[in-house]
């Protein structure tokens, strides 16, 4: 059975990739110190998967607690790196610890690839590299903007970071995956989107307006050159992201090329606007949602979506779930975690 290290692995998208991972035979060694997450995710992965994996509750930039998992382990065969800082407000607020964060886990983590010789190495990136593209959708090779927050330059670097260590260490093999606007949670209801920091993604605000945890949502702009005014994204299920770090891994333990650091988009290769997601989540729940029109927030890219031939030829991989499968999820966890929906 192939071990893996999964950092980050008590969070949103790490959580559903263990479940994905367990199921798909991989034995995960989960690392999470909990800055935005709870270890109870555990127990939901458990309830999916009958499986509780291994967890070290360690902080990726304490580099001698995260040595032992290494030394613990020395069949490992490759790390899913997920842990981060991911707000881009906070980190507009908070650029040192951002940037401390994000690269000094990342760092510490190539640090013990290197000594501990591992060769499978993916890491989370995000369609924010790109800022506001000059052509749409976006493809791996659309060129790459300045970064509008230190949260995008922490993936930017990120990802010239490991392109170098992959041009100097041919071993390594390296995959870059560019997530658009993940949704959504597992069809169990076990696990979903929990962050210990407020929400402020679309999804979430929309089930937790609609719930009545917030009593409005602000549509931020309808002011933009789009079909309706508002901004368009490209959302993405968390479950189609989850697999598609599965068979990345899959991808990697089997072909071998000159191109051992390669990138990949995520995203539904569809864009939508806030209006129309809007729309979509009241017809599939039956309500009206409680939304008014604000101003545009600072940093929005008007449109962004994804071009997802790259990542469909080279990894067999495609997304399952629509926007509606998307937002009947999100709000059956929403009803689940607000204690209105009983299993
Ligand atoms: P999340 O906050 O839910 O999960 C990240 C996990 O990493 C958390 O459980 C947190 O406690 C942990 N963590 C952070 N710093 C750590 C450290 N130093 N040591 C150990 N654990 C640490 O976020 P997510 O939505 O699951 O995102 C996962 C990854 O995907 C991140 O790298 C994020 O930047 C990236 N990403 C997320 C989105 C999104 O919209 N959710 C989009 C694109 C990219
Ligand atoms: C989506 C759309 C908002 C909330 C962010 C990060 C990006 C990536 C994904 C990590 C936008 C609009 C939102 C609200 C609204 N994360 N909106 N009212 O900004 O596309 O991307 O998450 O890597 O890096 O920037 O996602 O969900 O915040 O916004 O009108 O209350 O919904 O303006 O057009 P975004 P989002």
């Amino acid at each position: 059975m192939n071990k893996i290290i999964v950092t980050g692995s008590c969070g949103y998208i790490g959580s559903h990739t263990v479940v994905d991972l367990i199921q798909q035979g991989y034995e995960v060694l989960s690392v999470d110190n909990h800055i935005n997450s709870s270890p109870d995710v555990l127990n939901g992965i458990e309830k999916i998967t009958n499986i509780k994996p291994k967890h070290y509750p360690i902080d990726l930039c304490d580099i001698l607690s995260l040595e032992k998992i290494f030394l613990e382990n020395p069949d490992v065969q490759g790390i899913i790196h997920f842990a981060a800082l991911k707000s881009v407000n906070e980190s507009v607020e908070k650029p040192q610890l951002y940037y401390y964060n994000n690269m000094v886990g990342l760092l510490n983590l190539l640090e013990l690839t290197k000594k501990y010789k591992l060769n499978h190495f993916i890491f989370s990136s995000s369609c924010s590299v790109y800022g506001q593209a000059n052509e749409l959708p976006v493809t791996e090779n659309t060129p790459l903007q300045d970064a509008e927050c230190p949260y995008a330059y922490t993936k930017q670097a990120g990802e010239r970071i490991l392109k170098d260590i992959c041009i100097a260490n041919k071993l390594l093999q390296c995959i870059i995956l560019r997530y658009f606007n993940p949704a959504g949670a597992h069809s169990s209801n076990w696990i979903g989107e929990d962050s210990i920091n407020l929400a402020s993604n679309l999804v979430p605000v929309i089930t937790e307006t609609a719930i009545g945890k917030r009593g409005s949502l602000t549509v931020f702009g309808n002011d933009y050159n789009t079909i309706d005014g508002s901004c368009v994204r490209d959302y993405i299920h968390v479950m189609d992201i989850a697999r598609a770090h599965t068979m990345a891994l899959q991808y990697i333990e089997t072909n071998r090329n000159n191109t051992n650091c390669e990138v990949f988009n995520l995203g539904a290769g569809k864009g939508l606007t806030v209006l129309q997601v809007i729309k979509t989540f009241e017809e599939l729940t039956d309500q009206k949602l409680n939304y008014k029109i604000g101003p545009r927030r600072e940093g929005d890219v008007e449109a962004i979506f994804a071009d997802i031939r790259l990542v469909n030829e080279k990894l067999k991989w495609k997304p399952e779930a629509d926007i509606s499968e998307i937002l009947a999820s999100a709000w059956a966890w929403e009803m689940k975690r607000s204690g209105k929906l009983i299993g």
